[in-house]
């Protein structure tokens, strides 16, 4: 390994929401215990992504910058090599955020009264960015069969050919699920939603976090047509951890619908535009950090498979869902006693066992007895926390 993915510096008296909430619960410094919950990483920035901001921070003026040419080509590169789609730098939007972006995308192409269709349980500000904006949810429940989950497809049409269903926030890959959908799912979607006029709009935050054994499909590359009926939410940010560099890249290859989009984010930002740093970033993480990648999803491979190990030994009344992309592992708790009742579980992982994961209620009521763990830390951590579980947890 080139890359040191054990010593990190803790965000302890930070302004981090995860690291705060454990310092509610009575961690200490000392303590050494980190948290699992909000999705950025506990690892180090890349190198070349700390020395290249240095650099440019001493020899460039830091005033208005707007997406370079050369920036826009190595967003569209990293799209080619790492996802073989033939991507057009004008498609590109930079955007602050992806939670700003599918809110921006359901107020531009639906209307109040329209149905917004998500596949829950989901990423919780989805379900924000349609109440908020007084659209109406069209609940496509995924299928959870043995702590697997599937598209159900009977439903997704049925609701899809109601005239009233306008568009589908897709996650993909699925947070909080961890599927990776098959070029074969992503097809079927793609077409029943051609068939409907439902709007695409394809959060692919976590698209480089992929396990082996899976590909990810970049939804707007099936074909013309499906591209013509999507944007695509990319960014760095989960990828290289630097979420709070506010950089992300819409692709909305259809102008009329590109145009529509950054009219209706001038209405709410009248200068759409990034920081400087967050471009920069994205630029050197595209263009010099891909072995950096590597060896963090090798990391993250090697925690699942210890979770996984010891999840089988010790606790086999849980339930992983087999981790196919992000570094979110969704761990169904239901079968433990003390997994009945999930605000008592919550209780029990904060106050004794000092776990703080996304409880999986966030995601949607069948998260009820889920817990969402962020396994993109330090090995060490995972062994630690699954010490605490276990002796918490066998006292019940
Ligand atoms: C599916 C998904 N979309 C969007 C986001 C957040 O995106 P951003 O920070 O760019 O708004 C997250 C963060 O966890 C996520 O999991």
């Amino acid at each position: 390994m080139k890359y040191d993915f054990e010593n990190f510096n803790k965000r302890f008296n930070s302004g981090s929401g995860k690291w705060n909430e454990a310092k509610s619960f009575g961690v200490k410094e000392s303590d050494d215990i980190i948290p699992f919950s909000v999705a950025d990483m506990e690892f180090s920035t890349a190198p070349e992504i700390i020395e290249g901001l240095k650099q440019k921070i001493e020899t460039t003026i830091l005033g208005y910058e707007n997406p370079t040419p050369e920036y826009l080509e190595t967003v569209c590169n990293w799209l080619k090599v790492r996802h073989n789609w033939n991507a057009k730098p004008e498609w590109i939007l930079p955007s602050h955020g992806i939670v700003d972006a599918f809110f921006t995308a359901v107020k531009t192409y639906t209307n109040e009264g329209d149905g917004v269709m998500l596949m829950t349980p989901v990423y919780y500000p989805m379900y924000t960015a349609i109440k908020s904006t007084k659209r109406v949810l069209v609940d496509n429940k995924l299928i959870y069969n043995d702590g697997k989950y599937e598209i159900d497809f009977d439903d997704f049409e049925r609701k899809a050919a109601d005239k009233n269903t306008k568009m589908l926030i897709l996650c993909s890959p699925h947070n909080p699920c961890g599927r990776v959908f098959t070029r074969q799912e992503l097809s079927r979607i793609a077409e029943i939603c051609l068939k409907n006029n439902v709007f695409v709009v394809s959060d692919e935050i976590h698209f480089d976090l992929i396990m082996p054994g899976h590909t990810h499909t970049v939804f707007a590359s099936l074909s013309d047509d499906v591209a013509d009926n999507c944007i695509v939410c990319t960014a760095p940010s989960k990828t290289f951890n630097l979420a709070g560099l506010q950089t992300s890249n819409i692709f909305i290859p259809n102008p009329e619908h590109r145009e529509k989009f950054l009219n209706a984010l001038k209405l709410s930002n009248p200068n759409p535009k990034c920081n400087l740093l967050g471009y920069f970033a994205c630029e050197i993480a595209y263009k010099n950090c891909s072995q950096w990648l590597d060896e963090a999803l090798n990391v993250i491979n090697t925690n699942k498979n210890i979770i996984e190990n010891f999840v089988k030994q010790e606790f086999p009344e849980i339930k992983i869902t087999p981790l196919e992309g992000t570094y979110l592992m969704w761990l169904n708790c239901r079968g433990l006693s003390i997994g009945k009742n999930f605000k008592e579980l919550e209780r029990i992982n904060h106050e004794e066992a000092k776990l703080f994961f996304d409880e999986g209620y966030i995601f949607g009521e069948q998260g009820e007895g889920f817990e969402r763990w962020n396994i993109a830390c330090p090995t060490r951590y995972i062994n630690d926390a699954l010490e605490r579980m276990k002796k918490t947890y066998r006292k019940y």
